[in-house]
């Protein structure tokens, strides 16, 4: 069997460097032998045309991570190949600040967007926490600032701020308790007052409205995936697809929701279909994710109107592969921020929901 062409590159650079015993990234029929499980474990959502290309990386990257004494933390959006192949810790928001309090790597990896790996690096201010691409932003995240919250609190005095994960360290100095998506019902009770500031999505924020009675003042932040699914398009699969059950996200907006079966974070959604086995599903979020629930529920059937979130989507294999090596992009929270911040998100976690 011929070698397949992969970039060789980085394999040079690093032996440059002098750094790594790095191993190559051709794919070789002995690497294809060897990597045949990793292979097996996705083949139903990874055309086999696409493998190749990915293989060395998911060598390389397992090696490497052993010899940094680093751990991988996946979100639930990234692609099968990161997701099954090289993840260490998969979950939603929640799990993964949980599990990055909890690692003793010594470095952390963040598969996921800026945010992410921002609380990562709040919750263990000794680790090194690498994200392997800058870009990996969020609309949420941009959508308020630090002096945008401190402008609220004048408005609105003596008001509990209640903020998303999906915000930056500044943002989350201003807060005074971060939720996710998968516990921000029991956070707003948690604080046992009639009103509070929830921000930054305003559809998170209505959907909670409707699950609890204290009440929420939200702000206009929105994410670029979830605000594109319409009711009209729900319903029309609903037609075209009888006995599909709808599972959707909490950042949709209201109208998306009343279509939908179930609503819940994404590991929510995960853990829905895995216990219901309906016939045929839509997950009503980003891309990717059917995908990695696909290769762990045979018989369930994913229908999936496709929306990518481009920041997630920034994380690639050879994007994790470059982290590992040259130890980039180290995330560095100002100090100035980084304690408030780091209560905030430390009075989610120790918060028993
Ligand atoms: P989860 O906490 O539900 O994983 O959501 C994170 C996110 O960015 C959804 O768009
Ligand atoms: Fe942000 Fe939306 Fe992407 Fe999640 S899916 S990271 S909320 S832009």
């Amino acid at each position: 069997m011929a070698t397949l062409n992969t970039p060789t590159s980085l394999s040079d650079a690093a032996k440059k460097l002098g750094v790594l015993d790095m191993p190559e990234l051709d794919y070789t029929p002995e690497l294809a032998r060897e990597m045949e499980p990793a292979y097996k474990r996705i083949s139903s959502v990874v055309p086999p045309i696409e493998w190749p290309a990915f293989a060395p990386y998911v060598k390389a990257i397992n090696k490497l991570k052993k010899e940094r004494n680093a751990v991988i933390l996946a979100h639930n959006y990234m692609t099968p190949e990161i997701f099954h192949c090289i993840a260490d810790v998969v979950g939603d928001s929640l799990q993964l600040a949980k599990e990055a309090s909890e690692s003793d790597a010594e470095v952390i990896v963040q598969c996921g967007v800026h945010f992410m790996a921002e609380t990562s690096k709040l919750l263990n201010p000794e680790k090194t926490v690498l994200i392997p691409d800058l870009k990996a932003g969020c609309s949420l995240s941009d959508s308020i600032t630090g002096a945008d919250v401190r402008a609220l609190k004048e408005s609105y005095p003596g008001v509990p701020v209640v903020t998303y994960v999906n915000t930056s360290a500044e943002v989350k100095a201003e807060t005074d308790i971060c939720c996710t998506s998968s516990n921000a019902v029991q956070v707003v009770e948690s604080l046992g007052v009639p009103r509070v500031l929830f921000l930054p999505d305003e559809y998170l924020a209505k959907y909670v409205a409707t699950q609890t009675d204290v009440e929420i003042i939200a702000w206009k932040g929105h994410c670029i995936v979830h605000e594109r699914f319409t009711p009209e398009e729900l319903r029309q699969m609903r037609e075209n697809e009888p006995g599909i059950k709808i599972i959707a996200h909490p950042e949709c907006p209201p109208a998306v929701l009343a279509e939908a079966d179930f609503t819940g974070s994404t590991s929510g959604m995960i853990n829905w279909v895995k216990t219901n086995r309906p016939k045929k599903a839509l997950m009503v979020t980003e891309c990717s994710m059917s995908d990695n629930v696909a290769v762990e529920t045979p018989g369930v059937e994913f229908i999936r109107p496709c929306n990518l979130c481009p920041y997630m989507k920034k994380i690639t294999l050879p994007r994790i592969l470059d982290s590992l090596v040259y130890m980039q992009h180290e995330v560095v929270i100002d100090p100035k921020i980084a304690d408030r911040a780091r209560a905030a998100v430390e009075r989610m976690v120790n918060l028993k929901t």
